[in-house]
């Protein structure tokens, strides 16, 4: 610490990272629990892999063109020489983890989910962390577009679930191997026209990557854009009809969307189908939820030639939106007298721990009236009384503090009341 700084500057969490504190973070396991119970309806598993891999993976996967990749990394090097990186996002780990498990050959379907925290240096904001976490999930081995609109459809239940409405779904198609080199030279041509106006960025991305010149948030190039050819009018034959055949899912299922053919998503592996799910109260970082299809990940990592598609939702993004009461905790607060007590009141927390009812005992001796004032700050539910009385009588006083109701009796009956038998 150098003189003048205070020690809470210098311990402070690190820009771009929250501490999730009680109080918070019943919201998130509410998020969880119902993100959870959604993909379960939909045959989805979890599978967790470590937060940092190679380094390779991401470069391979995400792509050596995207942003992620060239800025945001929080790449290392560790004690062997070897560099890994926090995992920016999460699919290339899910596409690994099944080559090496070879995942494909067991009979379970290829369907999964994760949550957990991803990593991506950037310029925090509103939305925008360095550490953020993804509910994520991924579909492998279905090439049908009905599933590209199942996990749309999924999307929406899961939203709907939190309470969110006024959102936006955005599709896409951006090709495939097939016909995105094409596309991509008169991208590159039209881009070329307005060099003079691109930011350097987006100069450098007209040879690397022209796909890449949609991301930029930058008006001048945004305006730029609006005149370069679309890649929904340079599809090839089964592409067009992979995208029409999604449009015609989404149309059964009524969900209703808007075809944004800029919509090419910041990460270089998507083929055919993209999507996003944006709310208007999010202000710049409006986008909740997107994914899309990446039929080619899996060879190009030297696994099997199996496709893959899914979504990451962003659990801030959500929880800043979603209007999630936290349930109520019913809280029964152990108020014990003297030595004795204390002693049986350790017996009788774990006792009805083990029946369970959520008991606290705060171990400070404390008189009656001391112990009901921390009741109530604590907004216990009940306060159990055991005193040298109640111990020779084996018979406990119980208070609904709500009420003033109070009743007594042994534990088993006193049991039986806090469950409502
Ligand atoms: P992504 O669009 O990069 O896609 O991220 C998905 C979501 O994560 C975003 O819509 C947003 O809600 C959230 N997010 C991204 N970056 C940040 C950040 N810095 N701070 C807060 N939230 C953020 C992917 O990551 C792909 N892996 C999705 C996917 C899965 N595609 C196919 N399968």
């Amino acid at each position: 610490m150098t003189r003048g700084d205070s020690p809470e500057k210098e311990l402070a969490a690190i820009k771009g990272t929250k501490d999730i504190l009680p109080g918070e973070v019943e919201s998130w396991q509410r998020l969880e629990s119902v993100a959870r119970r959604t993909f379960e309806l939909y045959g989805y598993r979890e599978l967790r892999a470590p937060i940092f891999e190679a380094t390779e993976l991401f470069e391979k996967g995400t792509g050596r063109t995207s942003d992620v990749v060239t800025k945001e990394m929080y790449t290392f090097t560790d004690k062997a020489g070897r560099s890994l990186t926090l995992r920016p996002e999460y699919t290339p780990s899910v596409v690994r983890a099944i080559i090496e498990h070879r995942l494909d050959l067991q009979p379970e379907p290829m369907r999964y989910y994760y949550m957990g925290p991803m990593f991506r240096y950037d310029k925090p904001q509103k939305g925008r962390y360095r550490q953020f976490h993804q509910v994520d999930v991924e579909v492998f081995g279905e090439k049908d577009a009905a599933v590209d609109a199942e996990l749309i459809e999924m999307a929406h239940s899961l939203l709907a679930r939190l309470n969110i409405s006024a959102t936006d779904t955005l599709v896409n198609s951006v090709g495939c191997r097939a016909c995105r080199p094409a596309y991509g030279r008169a991208l590159r041509e039209a881009a070329r026209k307005k060099m003079a106006v691109l930011c350097l960025d987006c100069q450098r991305k007209v040879e690397t990557n022209p796909l890449r010149i949609f991301d930029c948030k930058l008006e001048a190039c945004r305006r730029a854009a609006e005149s370069f050819p679309l890649i929904l009018d340079h599809l090839c034959e089964e592409c067009r009809e992979h995208f029409k055949a999604l449009l015609g899912w989404l149309d059964l299922l009524r969900i209703r969307y808007r075809v944004e053919p800029r919509l090419v998503r910041g990460l270089d592996y998507y083929t055919k189908t993209t999507f996003e799910i944006v709310s208007g109260s999010l202000g710049a970082q409006n986008s909740l939820l997107g994914g899309g299809r990446y039929d080619d990940m899996m060879k190009d990592f030297g696994g099997p030639d199996i496709c893959g598609t899914g979504f990451a939702m962003g659990m801030e993004r959500v929880l800043s939106v979603a209007a999630l009461a936290p349930e109520k905790r019913k809280v029964l607060y152990l108020a014990y007298l003297g030595e004795q007590a204390k002693k049986a009141g350790m017996e009788l927390g774990r006792f009805f721990r083990r029946n369970d009812v959520e008991c606290l005992i705060e171990f400070k001796d404390r008189g009656m009236k001391a112990h009901f004032g921390r009741a109530n700050k604590l907004q216990a539910a009940w306060v159990l009384i055991v005193g040298e009385d109640e111990l020779r009588k084996a018979r406990f006083g119980l208070k609904e503090m709500a009420t003033g109701r109070q009743v007594e009796g042994t534990r088993e009956e006193l049991l039986a009341t806090l469950q409502g038998r």
